[in-house]
């Protein structure tokens, strides 16, 4: 998933459309992407290291322990993809494993946030030795493109493609399955996917992970607010808006919300319309899908992922999960 906004000449219609979309469904909600503008892009590197919220530090300390193991077996030279990395620093100490077991291995990006890919391409420059190439577009174009390339290439090696810091978590179920499924297709034998996945934990390390003390995830979500009342001219109240987190347990989520402190009516110019609130009425803003292990290699079995092997922080309950295409 891309982490930065981008100034493309389509994407205030867009943000537009999908505002007045859904803000006006029940419930209200609105598509967690947009959080991630200039500020909200540094507000979640900021939750990255907060102490309630473990998953990038727990994932790096997986990756950096297991990097060579989680390539272990796949022939060379190794194309390694990685989806919606954000600054690559995850990547990077990936590679580092792998490039210390001797692979030899390619890099190919692929984010629609140019940022991102800038992002990443200089934090993968202490690699001079390795070629990384930048893709700018979707998860299927960009998996589209590399396959056909390999097959331009005649290349012999295999393919590792990476989706980590459980950016899975915002896909419901299905949504899950099809993206898996999307990536099971551009797999010939011997490939193979490396999924980073937040596990299902105690509810009250799960809610203060996303409800953190110093109210970084609240400004966090708000800036959602702050975003609409710049972007397309609304008079979101701050104020009238609390940050709620909350444990859904039967659909296995953590879901954010913005909670309406009072009956009120917002306008919006830019998006057209003018969104009336209930007290107590929210808007909910993102799901975070947390998985059992099991239930993780059962999704992966039902698209045509064997389990290849599997790594838990039992302490933090985090998984990074390697698939093979059978
Ligand atoms: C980047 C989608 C994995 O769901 O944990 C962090 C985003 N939201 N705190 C997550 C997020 C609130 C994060 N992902």
């Amino acid at each position: 998933m891309g982490t930065s906004s981008e100034a493309t000449l389509s994407s205030g219609h867009r943000l537009a459309d999908d505002v007045r979309r859904d803000l006006q469904a029940s419930p209200k909600r609105l598509q967690p992407r947009y959080l991630y503008d200039a500020l909200g892009s540094q507000l979640f590197e900021a939750i990255c290291e907060l102490p309630e919220y473990r998953i990038t530090r727990s994932e790096l300390h997986l990756l950096t322990t297991h990097g060579a193991a989680i390539g272990a077996g796949m022939r060379s030279p190794l194309i390694v993809v990685e989806l919606g990395g954000g600054n690559g620093e995850k990547l990077a100490v990936l590679l580092s494993g792998l490039v210390d077991a001797g692979v030899d291995l390619t890099v190919e990006l692929v984010d629609v946030s140019a940022t991102a890919l800038e992002l990443a391409a200089r934090t993968l420059a202490r690699f001079p030795a390795i070629r990384v190439t930048p893709h700018q577009t979707t998860y299927e174009a960009g998996l589209q493109h590399i396959g056909e390339q390999r097959i331009a290439e005649g290349r012999p090696g295999g393919m590792l493609v990476a989706f980590l810091g459980s950016n899975i978590g915002n896909l419901d179920p299905s949504a899950a399955r099809r993206f898996l499924t999307m990536i099971r297709g551009g797999f010939r034998s011997g490939d193979r996917l490396v999924l980073g996945t937040d596990l299902v934990k105690p509810e009250s390390e799960l809610v203060a992970a996303y409800d953190d003390v110093l109210g970084v995830t609240a400004a966090f979500n708000k800036n959602l607010l702050v975003r609409l009342n710049r972007e397309l001219g609304a008079n979101f109240d701050l104020d009238r808006f609390a940050h709620r987190a909350v444990w859904n347990a039967a659909e296995s989520r953590v879901e954010m919300h913005l909670e309406s402190l009072r009956a009120q009516t917002v306008s919006i110019p830019g998006a057209d319309c003018v969104v009336a609130f209930a007290a107590g009425e929210s808007i909910w803003t993102e799901s975070s899908y947390k998985y059992e292990s099991a239930a993780l290699a059962a999704l992966g079995a039902d698209v045509g992922l064997a389990r290849h092997d599997q790594w838990v922080d039992e302490d933090a309950h985090f998984a990074v999960t390697t698939f093979n295409a059978v």
